[in-house]
């Protein structure tokens, strides 16, 4: 039997990929690498059959007894690690030595072209070590919406980012989570490649700003800032260098790219149209309002 380690299991992916593991029925043990059991036990009380394991990305001392008997890891990247050499390193190495044959890794649309984000120099660890592996490169979560900008859209209804008019293509977690879970359960046939999960909408925040406003029937202005103030702006609200670097480069660099790809792969995994941005809005519309 699989037995199935979900990393970030209480971030967006980790409970969108849990989920749907359990709604296509995968048999397979699964456990959640969490930080403290006894609190995600409540967090995850529907999931009556989820395993826990203790695992922290920053305590390499957590790696062994969590990846004990396991054969198949679900790993991302939380956004504030970026050291991949200190933390990633022997955590595949670690991996290896524990029986690991399987990683399931989320990375981001573009990611091999781009050898300054850190899911570049992962995919290429994964590879190095000889992991059977599948790189899930989705493109921007819609859920940005409602967790970095959700404040200012709320409170100030403005997002305020350096990307001018690059577009953007968007995806919705659920979907991100559904694809993933495909993949985890048809493991062999997907395996050694790589699949961008894209939505079905390539858009720029002047676009997205007005839809918002038209579907939450409040004004939402978009404002587009210089890469370096926006980078100052969130370290001064507290993100540690890295992670306010990869939020400057993430919003920033898509201004010198082309358009993101629109790819067939969530449909050719799932059977399924992937959602709309004016389906995620209309489903998450408490959440965009004061
Ligand atoms: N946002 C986008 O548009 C986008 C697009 C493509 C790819 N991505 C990639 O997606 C990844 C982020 O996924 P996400 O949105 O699901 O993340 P998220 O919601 O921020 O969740 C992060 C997860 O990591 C866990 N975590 C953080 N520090 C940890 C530690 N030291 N030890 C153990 N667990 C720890 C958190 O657990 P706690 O609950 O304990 O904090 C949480 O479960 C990033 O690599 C990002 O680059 C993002």
């Amino acid at each position: 039997m699989q037995t199935i380690l979900i990393t970030g299991a209480t971030g967006n992916i980790g409970r969108e990929v849990i989920e749907s593991l359990v709604a296509l029925n995968v048999k397979a043990e699964i456990i959640a690498a969490v930080r403290d059991i006894a609190k995600e036990k409540d967090t995850f009380m529907k999931f009556t059959h989820l395993s826990y394991r203790s695992y922290d990305f920053e305590n390499p001392q957590t790696f062994k007894s969590a990846f004990k008997d396991v054969n198949t890891l679900f790993l991302l990247r939380p956004p504030h690690i970026s050291k991949v050499d200190k933390v990633f390193r022997p955590l595949l190495e670690i991996a290896k030595s524990s029986g690991i044959e399987r990683i399931i890794f989320l990375s981001v649309q573009g990611a091999e072209k781009s050898s300054l984000i850190p899911h570049n120099r992962i995919e290429r660890l994964i590879n190095e070590f000889g992991f059977d592996y599948i790189f899930v490169r989705p493109s921007y979560f819609m859920q940005n919406l409602t967790t970095a900008l959700r404040d200012d859209i709320t409170e100030h209804r403005r997002i305020v980012l350096p990307s001018k008019k690059a577009q953007f293509n968007w995806i919705d977690v659920k979907d991100i989570g559904l694809a993933t879970a495909h993949l985890i359960r048809d493991f062999a046939t997907y395996k050694n490649q790589s699949f961008e999960i894209t939505g079905s909408e390539n858009l720029n925040f002047k676009q997205v700003a007005d839809e918002l406003s038209r579907l939450i029937s409040k004004k939402v202005e978009f404002q587009s800032i210089n890469p370096f103030r926006f980078y100052f702006r969130k370290r001064r609200e507290g993100l540690n260098h890295s992670f306010a670097l990869v939020m400057t480069l993430l919003h920033s660099l898509p201004r010198l790219q082309e358009p993101p790809e629109i790819t067939n792969d969530y449909k050719n995994i799932t059977g399924r149209e992937p959602s709309t941005l004016q389906e995620f809005i209309h489903r998450e519309k408490k959440a965009l309002l004061p």
